[in-house]
């Protein structure tokens, strides 16, 4: 069949019950992935003559995330059932069109080459209908595929009906071949048999799988088409079932990378989203989190408890235990960590180390700069091979807005040191430990702004002598306490 032969329609307008959610059930998240984004991705890669997701339950919500893919919407409002959905996607679709692939939202491991198989065989096999099927372990909660009882054992899978679970016969219980759900209809057939769909179901919906037993019935020929991987076709209608779609998602993501060369320890433990890529050699300890659009390159290792979100990370850089790094670049032979916080646009240079508790916001640090210990560095650009002394905290905020601070190459700020700003240091210069400096310095010149020390000889003694032990109140005294235990003994 030919891509402008086809258009896609994604069933995304039902509520989704059993997940007990206010959320709408394609919009819950597997793979790191709005479910409905995962299906609309896969069927993009088909290049069909059109895209229709039907929304309803929540329609604006799902619009948000589809619209942006570059896809139509259709409204079903009420929602009645995926039959009425595909009425009332009926007249958004291209009247060209001869064929239509349905897939469900809510089940998003489906695969692009899976997609294609299903309309091969519906041309191939002449067919109203070809429904992708799957043999399930546990059926339960799944249309069974009932065939005709007249197939030859070699021939086409025909396909007598749909019966849905709560429909079922005793005999048909055990059937483990399901409905995923998927299926390509010609639409010429399909639009009429539609028509003739009564609700007459617990529900009392307009079931798309009552269209199955109708076009059989009339001498058309519907087939099943076997997934070769059951797990493809997996829904998302309970919590339990969109854990396990997402740890499957997960360990897809991890096998491609260390196909790739990345060695990932204790794998179960490590969450990474669909668009992480990270280079070849490089080690992801257990317990750490990639996610968004991370990007890791080789040689790099991540130590365990870290949680990347959209950071770049150039070759050679080291991610030491339980730092949170957001939106920020670091460049190659940096070291970062323990229990760093990098956020929001930090721009780090190379062979720059970043230490134990140290926050980085916004700010562009040059290379081969050191910030060992407790540091807050906000609004800021440091110059290459400065020293930022523990406890230095640039104060960006006046408590109106943010201010830069800009400190020159080859600086040394001495410990526990604020920095006012906006305010500036010179390159080559030095704040002494314990400043607040409110004054820019100028380059090569040492800026000491603290109260002086005074040192009061002999201070302690005249003050002892002053206040002699208190003699009404013994206990208070070492020497009176000694004295009493002695006297007890
Ligand atoms: C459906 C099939 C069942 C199949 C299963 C596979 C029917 C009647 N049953 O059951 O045979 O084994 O999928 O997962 O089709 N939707 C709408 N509008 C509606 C109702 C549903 O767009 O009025 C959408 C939902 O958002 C969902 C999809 O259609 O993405 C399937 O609906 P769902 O309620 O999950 O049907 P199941 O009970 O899973
Ligand atoms: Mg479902």
């Amino acid at each position: 069949m030919a891509a402008h032969e086809f258009v896609v329609v994604v069933l995304a307008a039902g509520k989704g019950t059993r997940l007990k959610s206010a959320l709408a059930k394609v919009l819950h998240r597997a793979g790191g992935r709005p479910l409905v984004e995962h299906v609309v991705r896969a069927a993009q890669a088909l290049h069909p003559q059109g895209l229709v997701v039907v929304v309803g339950h929540q329609a604006d919500a799902v619009r948000a995330v589809v619209e942006p893919l570059g896809v139509q919407t259709a409204l079903q409002e009420p929602q009645n059932g995926t039959g009425h959905a595909m009425q009332m996607v009926r007249r958004s679709l291209d009247p060209r069109a001869k064929y239509a692939l349905v897939v469900p939202g809510d089940a998003p491991l489906i695969r692009t080459e899976t997609l294609a198989g299903v309309i091969r065989a519906h041309t191939e096999g002449r067919a109203a209908a070809t429904i992708l099927s799957a043999d399930l372990a546990d059926p339960s909660g799944y249309g069974r595929i009932v065939l005709r009882g007249d197939n030859a054992p070699a021939g086409p899978r025909r396909v007598a009906a749909i019966v849905e679970d709560k429909a079922l016969l005793p005999s048909q219980r055990s059937i483990p071949e399901v409905n995923s759900s998927s299926y390509a209809f010609t639409l010429e057939k399909l639009w009429p048999a539609l028509e003739r769909v009564r609700p007459e179901n617990v529900h009392k919906e307009i079931y798309l799988t009552d269209a199955i037993a109708l076009l059989d019935a009339q001498g058309e020929i519907v087939l099943a088409e076997k997934v070769p991987d059951a797990q493809e076709v997996l829904g998302c209608n309970t919590r339990a079932e969109l854990g396990e779609v997402d740890r499957i998602f997960r360990t897809r993501k991890r096998a491609e990378l260390m196909d790739a060369g990345v060695t990932i320890q204790l794998p179960e433990t490590v969450l990474i989203d669909p668009d992480v890529e990270i280079g070849a050699d490089t080690v992801i300890e257990p317990a750490v989190q990639l996610l968004g659009r991370a990007r890791i390159g080789a040689n790099c290792i991540v130590r365990t408890g870290s949680v990347l979100t959209d950071a770049v990370l150039d070759d050679h850089v080291e991610i030491r235990p339980h730092c949170v790094i957001t939106a920020s670049h670091i460049a190659a032979g940096t070291i970062v960590g323990p229990m760093a916080h990098i956020r929001e646009h930090a721009e780090i240079g190379a062979n720059a180390r970043i230490g134990n508790y140290v926050e980085v916001k916004k700010s562009r640090i040059a290379g081969g700069v050191k910030a060992q210990h407790l540091t807050y560095i906000g609004d800021a650009s440091i110059g290459a091979r400065s020293n930022i002394g523990a406890g230095t905290i640039t104060c960006n905020y006046d408590g109106v807005k943010k201010n830069a601070t800009t400190i020159g190459e080859g600086v040394f700020i001495g410990s526990n040191s604020a920095l006012v700003a906006p305010v500036t240091i010179g390159d080559g210069a030095y704040v002494a430990a314990g400043s607040t400096i409110t004054q820019d310095v100028p380059p090569d010149s040492l800026g000491i702004a603290r109260g002086i020390q005074v040192n009061k000889e002999g201070w302690v003694k005249a003050r002892k002598s002053k206040n002699p032990p208190d003699k009404k109140n013994p206990a208070r005294s070492r020497r009176k306490k000694t004295t009493r235990k002695k006297s007890r003994r």
